[in-house]
């Protein structure tokens, strides 16, 4: 028996192992007849079935059949955690009213505040349960969830420990992100620098000695914070050791891209109304271009995000639901990879690579997760699926047959 699979915890052979990993191929980099090998919560062997030598090895074998292993989905950028509905609001819109007018008129992200600042912890948690399940059903390894629907020290915090319990009783990845600049809140209304003052310097300070969240994001936008304020939230974040997100360019161009880039961000989400000075600010600092396809279908946006652009400067895309009660209500990860391809032409392999490989990087984990590569952390699905595109182009038709977080078979 070859020495790294005698060290291997457990195989799974017979494989075709959608690796995405740039280093083994282009596209899906589909391995065709391999096995992997777990270690630790690592992937240990990545090896073809052609000449292995598994005699020996008495600890537990899938024999896979063909079927296929993808990395484990990773949405990046969830708002799951919140009080209340907002079919009202999908109604209003129905009739004619866009999603800034209903904000300006006390309906939007404020709604749901008022919502969730009545709700209790135990009522937040039972409430996101399910949508945390939905996705975890579907193959998330790990979901990044939001606050902003707080907007006060208490309340953010309130969402954050919520978040962190869903952490606890879940077997998939969270990561936390602080996003108390969702939304100036009534009682700032006219005063939002001293908010910003306020999450500057009690809100990221509180949260980082609580270990609350791994990132602070900011909805830069005419109806929220100017690219100024974000910039002292990023400075104060930055103090703090944590990573940087940003709402950017999705009703209008506020510079927040840019921003995002010269402050070594993480990534900057939505960019439907990005130009082509953005997306070369994006490439230059590494940083990922998060799509939201489910906004954009939901809002019935018109103008797409310059996918072209990304694609010649080599931006990576990501893709994530969004999930949220008023632009994006949807707890569904095929969902969006199938909007991305049809409404903006993203190919199914960009698709895959879009909830993957390149979420992994929107969460500060690109060198840990998000391919199949020998080293990064064992989160992997096994499809009984007979090709990739599936995953794309199918909505609730299959379930992982297994999903592998930290190298164990889990189930939700
Ligand atoms: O990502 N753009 C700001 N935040 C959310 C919408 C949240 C809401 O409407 O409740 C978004 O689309
Ligand atoms: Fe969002």
């Amino acid at each position: 028996m070859d020495q790294e699979i005698s060290n291997c915890d457990r195989l799974w052979t017979n494989a075709r192992l959608v690796t995405l990993d740039p280093a083994t191929g282009a596209g899906y980099a589909m391995l065709e007849h391999y096995a992997l090998g777990v270690s630790d919560g690592l992937i240990a062997v990545i090896a073809p079935m052609e000449g292995l030598d598994l005699s020996g090895f008495d600890k537990e074998v899938t024999d896979c059949r063909g079927a296929l292993i993808t990395p484990g989905f990773i949405d990046c950028h969830t708002h799951l955690v919140y009080g209340g509905n907002r079919a009202g609001d999908f109604v209003k819109r129905l009739q004619g009213m866009s999603y800034e007018q209903i904000s300006r008129t006390g309906g939007g992200i404020r709604s749901t505040m008022q919502a969730t600042r009545a709700s209790s912890e135990e009522e937040l948690f039972l409430k996101a349960r399910p949508r945390l399940l939905s996705l975890i059903a579907e193959g998330c390894t790990m979901v990044e969830i939001k606050s902003g629907y707080g907007l006060n020290v208490y309340d953010e915090l309130k969402m954050l420990r919520v978040v962190q319990r869903l952490r606890e009783e879940h077997p998939v990845r969270i990561s936390a992100t602080l996003l108390a600049a969702h939304a100036v809140p009534p009682e700032y209304l006219g005063k939002s620098d001293a908010y910003v003052d306020l999450i500057c310097t009690e809100l990221i300070p509180r949260v980082s000695i609580q270990k609350l969240a791994d990132a602070v994001d900011v909805f830069c936008e005419k109806i929220a914070f100017t690219a100024m304020q974000a910039e002292r939230l990023f400075l104060a974040a930055r103090d703090y050791g944590l990573g940087l997100k940003i709402h950017a360019e999705q009703l209008s161009d506020t510079g927040a891209a840019a921003l995002a880039a010269a402050y070594g961000a993480w990534s900057a989400d939505h960019l439907e109304q990005l130009e082509e000075e953005g997306v070369r600010a994006l490439q230059q600092a590494g940083t990922v271009a998060t799509l939201l396809p489910g906004a954009y279908y939901f809002l019935k946006e018109t103008r797409m995000p310059p996918v072209a652009l990304f694609r010649e400067y080599r931006v990576p895309m990501a893709l994530s639901t969004d999930l949220n009660p008023g632009s994006s209500p949807f707890a569904s990860i095929r969902l969006i990879m199938n909007l991305a391809c049809l409404l903006w032409g993203l190919t199914p392999e960009e698709a895959l690579a879009g909830v993957t490989r390149n979420a992994a990087r929107a969460l500060g984990w690109g060198d840990r997760l998000g391919t199949l590569t020998v080293g990064k952390e064992a989160d992997f699905l096994v499809w009984d699926l007979e090709d990739p595109a599936q995953l794309p182009s199918e909505v609730g038709l299959s379930a992982p047959l297994q999903r592998v977080l930290k190298g164990v078979v889990t189930r939700a």
